[in-house]
């Protein structure tokens, strides 16, 4: 299988507090990666340099072999997705939400793309024209989660998305999640969740920014 991510040496640091300390990791393409590890440990950083949305202090993240650093932000975006631990929703409804990942790559809007999309996780067609403040925290997750997927990008991270579901709507993104994966997509989870833990194959763990035996 060919290296997605290549992590090497990377540190990172704010002031004097070491946050992450020198973490070297390889990740294949299509794989289901679960990160655990305590609160505070350093796991959402990580996500965060991955999806180039800060940068390492020092060591370097490849993607397809590649200093990610090289990349055009709007272009790695599109390749990379990460779904946010605490998810916004911007405009003023679910539709400007869901426009956006069509406006970006200058498509027309899709509905009836858009309707599948929200019926496979569990919301129907009305919640497109719904205000944005009219919408439950755990149906906030999954709006943001199709903006994330409605293309689909080579990696997904997901940052304790399931986190505020029911376990009704947690098996409605698992599966999703799943049949994703099985269509090639990588995804890197974040989860303090017992039953993702227990079910996920492999796993790293992410302990006061050191990587645990890999
Ligand atoms: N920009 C920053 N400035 C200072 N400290 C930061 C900064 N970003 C993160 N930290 C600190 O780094 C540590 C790791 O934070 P991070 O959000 O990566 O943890 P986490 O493993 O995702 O935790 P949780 O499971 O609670 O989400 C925390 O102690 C946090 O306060
Ligand atoms: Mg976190």
């Amino acid at each position: 299988m060919e290296k997605i991510f290549e992590v090497k040496n990377l540190s990172y640091q704010v002031g004097e507090t070491k946050i992450l300390k020198d973490i070297n990791l390889e990740i294949e393409q299509g794989k289901y990666l679960t990160v655990v590890g305590p609160s505070g440990s350093g796991k959402s950083t990580f996500m965060r340099i991955l999806a180039s949305m800060i940068s390492a202090t020092t060591g370097e993240v490849l993607f397809h072999g590649k200093d990610i650093a090289t990349f055009e932000p709007t272009e790695y975006r599109q390749k990379v997705s990460y779904a946010f631990q605490q998810p916004t929703l911007f405009g003023k409804t679910v539709r400007d939400n869901l426009a956006f990942p069509f406006e970006v790559r200058k498509q027309e809007f899709d509905e009836a793309k858009v309707i599948k999309y929200l019926e496979m996780v569990n919301l129907n067609q009305d919640y497109i024209d719904k205000s944005v403040n009219d919408v439950s925290g755990g149906e906030k997750q999954r709006i943001a989660l199709l903006r994330n997927l409605l293309f689909q990008p080579e990696v997904l991270i997901t940052d304790e998305v399931t986190a505020g579901l029911d376990t009704e709507n947690k098996a409605i993104v698992h599966k999703m999640l799943n049949e994703f994966n099985e269509r090639g997509l990588t995804i890197l989870r974040v989860t303090h969740d017992e039953s993702e833990i227990e079910a996920s194959t492999d796993k790293i763990t992410i302990k006061n920014g050191v990587l645990q035996n890999v």
